[in-house]
C-alpha cells in the first residue's frame, strides 16, 4: 500500500469515534483531509466540527459540514489529527503543517485524542522531525539562542523566500538536533520562554489512542 493510500485507511477508521449526533473536534493535514473527505459521508448524523486550520475549515465547508467556533461549544468528546512522530506513550511532534496553536487548542478541549498515522510516524524517541515552534515575530532570534544553548539548531520556515505566517500571523521555528527523552518536561519548559506562542510537543495533550495504517492493515494502540 502507498502512504496515501495507508493515510486513507486511517482516515476511514477514525469514524468509528465519531458521537452521533455530537460535535468533533477536526486536525490538519493530509491524512486529516482524508477523515475529512470520509467526515463527509457520515455528515447527516453529526452536529458539525471545530476546526484547527483555516485550510480544514476551508475542506469541511466545501463539504458542507458546519464548523463551530471553539468559543461557541463547550468540551468535545473527541479530537482527531495526525502527527509527525508519535512515541510508545503516545506523545507526538506535531505542527509540520503549521497549525500546532490551534491544533493543541482544541485537543485541549476534547476528552479524547485519536491519533491518526502511517507507520512512517512511530519512532523510539521524539526529535528526528525537526521540533516546529509558533513564535512571536519579535522574539526570533532570543528563542533561536535559547535553542541553540540546548543543542539544536532553529531555522525560520519559509514560503515563497519569505517567513511562513499562521493562522495566527506569526512565524515558524523549526529545531533539529534534538532527541526529546522527557517530553512533558520539555514542553512545560519551552513553552514558558517569553514569545514562544506553541511548541510542537504535544505531551500535556498527547494522544490517547493511535490507529497506526500498517500493510497488514489498521493497528489500533491505546495508551
Ligand atoms: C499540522 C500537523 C499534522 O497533523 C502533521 O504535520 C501530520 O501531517 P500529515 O498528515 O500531512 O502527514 O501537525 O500542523
Amino acid at each position: 500500500m502507498t502512504q496515501d493510500e495507508l493515510k486513507a485507511l486511517v482516515g476511514q477508521a477514525a469514524l468509528q469515534y465519531v458521537v452521533p449526533g455530537e460535535i468533533v473536534g477536526v486536525g490538519t493535514g493530509s491524512t486529516v483531509n482524508k477523515f475529512i473527505d470520509a467526515l463527509a459521508t457520515m455528515k447527516d448524523s453529526i452536529k458539525g466540527a471545530v476546526s484547527s486550520s483555516n485550510a480544514s475549515t476551508e475542506r469541511l465547508t466545501a463539504l458542507g459540514i458546519p464548523v463551530f467556533d471553539s468559543n461557541d461549544v463547550g468540551e468535545l468528546s473527541v479530537y482527531i489529527d495526525g502527527a509527525d512522530e508519535i512515541d510508545g506513550k503516545g506523545f507526538m511532534i506535531k505542527g509540520g503543517g503549521a497549525a500546532l496553536t490551534r491544533e493543541k487548542i482544541v485537543a485541549a478541549q476534547s476528552r479524547r485524542f485519536v491519533c491518526i498515522a502511517d507507520e512512517s510516524k512511530q519512532v523510539e524517541v521524539l526529535g528526528r522531525f525537526p521540533v516546529p515552534v509558533e513564535v512571536i515575530p519579535m522574539a526570533t532570534q532570543r528563542v533561536v539562542r535559547q535553542f541553540a544553548a540546548m543543542g539544536g539548531t532553529a531555522r525560520v520556515r519559509l514560503k515563497d523566500g519569505q517567513p511562513l505566517v499562521t493562522d495566527n500571523g506569526q512565524h515558524i521555528l523549526d529545531v533539529t538536533g534534538l532527541a526529546i527523552g522527557q517530553p512533558l518536561q520539555f514542553e512545560s519548559e519551552v513553552n514558558q520562554w517569553p514569545g514562544v506562542v506553541t511548541v510542537g510537543v504535544f505531551a500535556h495533550q498527547k494522544a490517547a489512542v493511535c490507529l497506526l495504517g500498517t500493510a497488514a492493515g489498521v493497528r489500533t494502540l491505546n495508551f
